[in-house]
C-alpha cells in the first residue's frame, strides 16, 4: 500500500490534500473529524497515514458484514459482470429473490425497493397518504427525538428542531408526541390521522428503546383507529439487536414477533451492508395500495443491490450472527456496565439492545470543560486518539453499532480502547 512506502511529512500531507480538496469542492453538510480512511477490512480501517482503527460505528449501523468482505466483493464483481442495472420497467429475477425472503422474514405481505432510509421512508408516508386519501385523512404522529431522514417529509415527520432549521414552511401532516407515552399518542389522534410512525430504538434519539407494552399498546390504538402502524427500521433493523427487527427484541417473542406486526417497515443502512440500498415492506391487506404509476425511483431494487441483499442475508443465517449479535452485545453491554461503576464521574449509563449500545457520558466532565463542544463528540474524538471509531449521538451518547460479525477479541479490544481512553480523561 502506498501509506507503507512514504514518509511521515508526505503522509500529513497526503490528508492534508485530501480534506483540502473536501473543503474546496464538497458542499459542507457535514462536521467531519478531521480523519481520512482510506481502506478497510472486518471491522478494520486504516486512514491515510496507515494508521489502524477499531471501527466500532459500523459507518453508522451500515456495515452488517464489516468492510470488503469477500463474498459480499465476489457477489458484487460476479453480479456487476452480469447484469448490474435493470430498470423497473422489466422483470428480473433477484428482485423478486429479496422480496420474499424478505417478507419470510417479517410476515405475509410485499416490498417496495429504494435506495436509501429517507427514501423508504417517503415510500410508507405515501403508502399510508393513498390508504386514508377517500376518507380525508393524511396525517402521521410521530415520536419526540425521532429521526426519519433527510428529504422535506422526512424533516417534517422528525422529531428534532435542528433538522427543521432554515427549511420553512414545513411539510404539512406530521405532528409529534413524547416517545413511549401511549396517552399522549392516544390524545394526539384526531380525524385526520391516518398513521403513527415510531422507531423501535430510536438511534439519533441517543438509542432509546420503545416499551414493550407500548408496542402493544399502539397496536391495538391503529387497530382501534383504523390507523396504520408505520414501523422506521433502518438503524435498529436487519438483526442489529439480534432479531431481524427490533420489537421481536423488545417483545422477547419467539424468531419474527409472531403476536406483533407493525403495517409498514422501513428498511436500509445494514441492508446493503455500505451498497447503497433501501425498502419498505408492508403487509397485507395493504400490499396493493400503490398500484402502478403510484410510486418509483429508477434505481430501486437493481440487480446489483438485491444480489448483495441476498447475500448478507445468506451469510447472516450461515454464519449464525443472529446469536453473535446476542452473546456479543451481552459481552460488550455487561462489561461496559462494569466500567461504568468504574469511572461513575463519567459514565452515566449505558442503554440500547444487541450490537446497538449507547454509552451515556456525563455532559458537564470537567476534564473536557475547556472545548466547547458537545461530550459526545469529543468522546469520539478522544477515541479516534486511541484507535476506535464510534459515532456521537446528540450531546452526551457514544453509540456502538459494529458489524454483526465482530469477534469477542474485537470487543474486547474495544473495551480495552475505551478503559485507557477514561483512565487518560481521569487522571
Ligand atoms: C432511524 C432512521 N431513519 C431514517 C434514516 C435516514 O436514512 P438515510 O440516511 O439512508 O436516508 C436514518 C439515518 O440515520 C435513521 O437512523
Amino acid at each position: 500500500m502506498s501509506h507503507n512506502k512514504t514518509t511521515s511529512a508526505s503522509i500529513s500531507e497526503t490528508n492534508h490534500a485530501v480534506q483540502s480538496l473536501f473543503n474546496d469542492y464538497v458542499v459542507p453538510t457535514y462536521g467531519r473529524f478531521p480523519l481520512t480512511i482510506e481502506r478497510g477490512e472486518g471491522s478494520q480501517v486504516w486512514d491515510v497515514d496507515g494508521r489502524r482503527y477499531l471501527d466500532m460505528g459500523g459507518g453508522i449501523a451500515v456495515n452488517a458484514l464489516g468492510h470488503s468482505h469477500p463474498e459480499l466483493v465476489e457477489t458484487i464483481s460476479n453480479q456487476a459482470a452480469t447484469l448490474t442495472h435493470c430498470c423497473n420497467l422489466y422483470y428480473q429475477p433477484l428482485q423478486g429473490q429479496l422480496a420474499r425472503a424478505l417478507v419470510d422474514r417479517i410476515g405475509p405481505g410485499k416490498c417496495f425497493f429504494a435506495n436509501s432510509g429517507a427514501e423508504a421512508n417517503e415510500g410508507m408516508f405515501k403508502l399510508a397518504r393513498k390508504y386514508g386519501h377517500e376518507e380525508g385523512r393524511y396525517e402521521i404522529l410521530t415520536c419526540m427525538q425521532s429521526f426519519h431522514g433527510r428529504t422535506m417529509a422526512c424533516i417534517a415527520a422528525t422529531g428534532q428542531e435542528k433538522v427543521k432549521q432554515g427549511f420553512s414552511p414545513m411539510m404539512p401532516g406530521f405532528r409529534h408526541v413524547p416517545f413511549n407515552n401511549l396517552e399522549a399518542m392516544e390524545k394526539a389522534i384526531s380525524p385526520s390521522t391516518v398513521a403513527i410512525m415510531i422507531e423501535g430504538i430510536q438511534g439519533e434519539g441517543g438509542i432509546c428503546s420503545a416499551d414493550s407494552s407500548y408496542l402493544r399498546g399502539l397496536r391495538s390504538l391503529c387497530d382501534k383507529h383504523r390507523l396504520l402502524l408505520l414501523w422506521d427500521g433502518v438503524q435498529c433493523g436487519h438483526y442489529r439487536t439480534g432479531a431481524f427487527q427490533s420489537y421481536s427484541s423488545i417483545l422477547g417473542d419467539e424468531k419474527n414477533g409472531s403476536s406483533f406486526l407493525p403495517d409498514a417497515i422501513s428498511m436500509a443502512k445494514s441492508i446493503g451492508g455500505g451498497f447503497p440500498f433501501g425498502a419498505f415492506w408492508v403487509r397485507e391487506p395493504y400490499q396493493d395500495i400503490l398500484g402502478p404509476g403510484t410510486h418509483g425511483t429508477t434505481f430501486g431494487g437493481n440487480p446489483l443491490g438485491c444480489s448483495v441483499a441476498l447475500k448478507i442475508l445468506e451469510v447472516i443465517e450461515r454464519d449464525q450472527l443472529e446469536q453473535n449479535v446476542v452473546e456479543m452485545g451481552c459481552l460488550l453491554a455487561n462489561k461496559l456496565k462494569a466500567l461504568a461503576e468504574r469511572y461513575p464521574g463519567l459514565i452515566q449509563g449505558i442503554r440500547g439492545m444487541g450490537l446497538m449500545i449507547g454509552i451515556v457520558f456525563n455532559p458537564e466532565i470537567s476534564a473536557l470543560a475547556d472545548d466547547p463542544r458537545p461530550v459526545s463528540l469529543q468522546m469520539v474524538e478522544r477515541l479516534h486518539a486511541h484507535g476506535m471509531l464510534t459515532i456521537p449521538s446528540g450531546i452526551q451518547v457514544v453509540r456502538f453499532l459494529p458489524a454483526l460479525n465482530i469477534t469477542s477479541s474485537e470487543v474486547k479490544e474495544a473495551l480495552s480502547i475505551l478503559n485507557d481512553t477514561l483512565e487518560s480523561i481521569e487522571s
